[in-house]
């Protein structure tokens, strides 16, 4: 089993980059299954139900969230209707939509399982007691298990990657929009990424407007980020090689494409 997941995608710019390179991507490295991290693809704060197609259309098979979720009010009309959105499982029980999706490939099924930080991040339930209740729940479907873990502090990524090792496929981190160099098999056979990084914006900081930002620590004013419609963009992935028998990882290769790691196809 290969994996293909797109770090998370910001505005229009990423939006842009999924439709101009996925395609691309898939011919090159022919995963057997892609998966994109969506929680910015509307003008950075959530993703609308028309987004939500589109990635699908452009060769996505399951979509991730994170703390945006619910910034786009459309996200309540179509969340219990779409097979393939998964947001963050430990939000409380009493949320719309689930954290869990189980896709077949091939007569192969994977588990795809989304979930939050709580360091630096709004208080949710415990991600790694609601890690353990759904790889349980997994375990009797499928040795392949992919979790995309949207968290702010690298430590608690790293801490969810270690926890995991051994029961899960593979552990990659979103969120903080940098893609790290730390890419691994975990000793147990789980594949880890600290941060995919992400798609859209790529002179800017973190996907907004950086003068705004810099603004922001100059002035400590409130300022408005937009996140821009225009410039330079990049595209930031991870893909990651599964044994369908023992759901264990034996390869994990970052992608990054900008003007400074050109595509080559
Ligand atoms: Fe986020």
């Amino acid at each position: 089993m290969r994996i293909l997941f797109v770090g998370d995608v910001v505005g229009s710019l990423g939006r842009d980059m999924v439709s101009e390179y996925l395609a691309k991507l898939k011919e090159k490295y022919r995963p057997n299954l892609t998966i994109i991290n969506g929680e910015n693809a509307a003008g950075g704060k959530g993703i609308t139900e028309k987004i939500y197609r589109q990635f699908l259309e452009n060769g996505a098979q399951a979509v991730t969230l994170g703390n945006h979720t619910w910034d786009n009010r459309e996200i309540f009309d179509f969340i219990n209707d779409a097979k393939y959105i998964v947001r963050p499982a430990n939000f409380p029980d009493a949320t719309p939509g689930t954290g869990i999706i189980y896709l077949k490939v091939n007569q192969v099924e994977v588990a795809v399982i989304s979930l939050q930080g709580r360091t630096f991040m709004p208080a949710i339930d415990c991600p790694f007691m609601k890690a353990d209740q759904l790889i349980e729940e997994a375990k009797r479907r499928t040795p392949i298990i992919f979790v995309d873990f949207h968290a702010e502090a690298t430590s608690e990524k790293q801490a969810m990657g270690w926890y995991l090792d051994g029961r899960v496929s593979a552990v990659v981190g979103t969120h903080t929009h940098v893609q790290t160099g730390d890419e691994r098999i975990l000793p147990g056979g789980t594949a880890y990424l600290t941060d995919v990084g992400m798609t859209g914006p790529y002179d800017e900081i973190l996907g907004v407007e950086k003068e705004a930002v810099i603004k922001k620590f100059l002035t400590s004013l409130p300022v408005r980020f937009e996140v821009p419609k225009r410039g330079r963009v990049q595209l930031n992935a991870v893909l990651i090689d599964i044994d369908n028998k023992s759901g264990k990882a034996v390869k994990i290769q970052r992608i990054l494409i900008n003007d400074d790691h050109p595509f080559f196809s």
